[in-house]
C-alpha cells in the first residue's frame, strides 16, 4: 500500500460517489442469505453480463461460492427498510433478512424480490478474489422488470431518495 494514501481519505473520496442500491441474494429456503451492496455494476450488454465486489468475510460469500449463482435486486425509495435488513443493520441473518416481502425465482433458483425495480438472475462466470474482497462477475439468465419509481439512492453515507437532491446541503458532506 502507497503509505502516503490514508483510507479514510479514499472513504471520504468514494463517499461522494451517488449509487443504487441493490440487494444480493443467494440460495434458497432456510439455506438462503443476502446482502445490501452499492457495487453492482453493468459489465457489458452483449452478453449480458454485470458485476459485483462482494466482501469474503459477508455470510454470503460462502454460499455464492457453493450454489453458483445469484440474485441482483434493484431497490426503490419505499425498500430502504429492506436495505437496512439486508446490511445487517438490526441483526437479522440468513432467512429472517426475507421475513415480510415475496420473493420468487425464475432460472437459477436465487431469491428475486417482487416489487424491485428489476431483479437479475444471474449464474457466477467468474470470480477474482482481490484484498477483503471479491469481484464476481454475473452471466444474466433471467430479467424481472419492476414498474418504475423512484430509486434508492446512497450518497454521502445516508440514503437518499431523487426528491432529496436539490435540497441535500453540500456541507454534510465528509
Ligand atoms: C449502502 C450500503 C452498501 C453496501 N455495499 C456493499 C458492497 O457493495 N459490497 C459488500 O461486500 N458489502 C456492502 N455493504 C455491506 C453489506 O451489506 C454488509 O456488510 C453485510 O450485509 C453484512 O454482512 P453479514 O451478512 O455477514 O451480516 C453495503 C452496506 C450498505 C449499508
Amino acid at each position: 500500500m502507497n503509505p502516503a494514501i490514508d483510507p479514510a481519505i479514499f472513504r471520504q473520496a468514494m463517499r461522494r460517489l451517488a449509487g443504487g442500491v441493490g440487494v444480493i441474494t443467494v440460495g434458497t429456503g432456510e439455506d438462503r442469505t443476502g446482502l445490501t451492496a452499492t457495487s453492482v455494476t453493468a459489465l457489458s450488454a452483449e452478453p449480458p453480463r454485470l458485476l459485483v465486489c462482494i466482501n469474503r468475510s459477508a455470510s454470503a460469500w460462502p454460499l455464492l461460492t457453493e450454489y453458483g449463482s445469484f440474485g441482483v435486486n434493484l431497490l426503490d425509495s419505499n425498500q430502504q427498510d429492506l436495505a437496512d435488513r439486508f446490511a445487517g443493520k438490526s441483526g437479522e441473518k440468513g432467512p429472517a433478512r426475507f421475513t415480510g416481502t415475496r420473493w420468487k425465482s425464475l432460472v437459477t433458483g436465487a431469491p428475486l424480490l417482487e416489487g424491485a425495480l428489476a431483479a437479475i438472475d444471474c449464474t457466477v462466470e467468474e470470480v477474482i478474489e482481490r484484498h477483503s474482497h471479491a469481484i464476481v462477475i454475473g452471466r444474466i439468465e433471467a430479467v424481472d422488470l419492476g414498474n418504475w419509481s423512484d430509486p434508492l439512492l446512497y450518497w454521502s453515507g445516508l440514503y437518499r431518495t431523487t426528491r432529496d437532491l436539490p435540497s441535500v446541503p453540500f456541507a454534510a458532506v465528509g
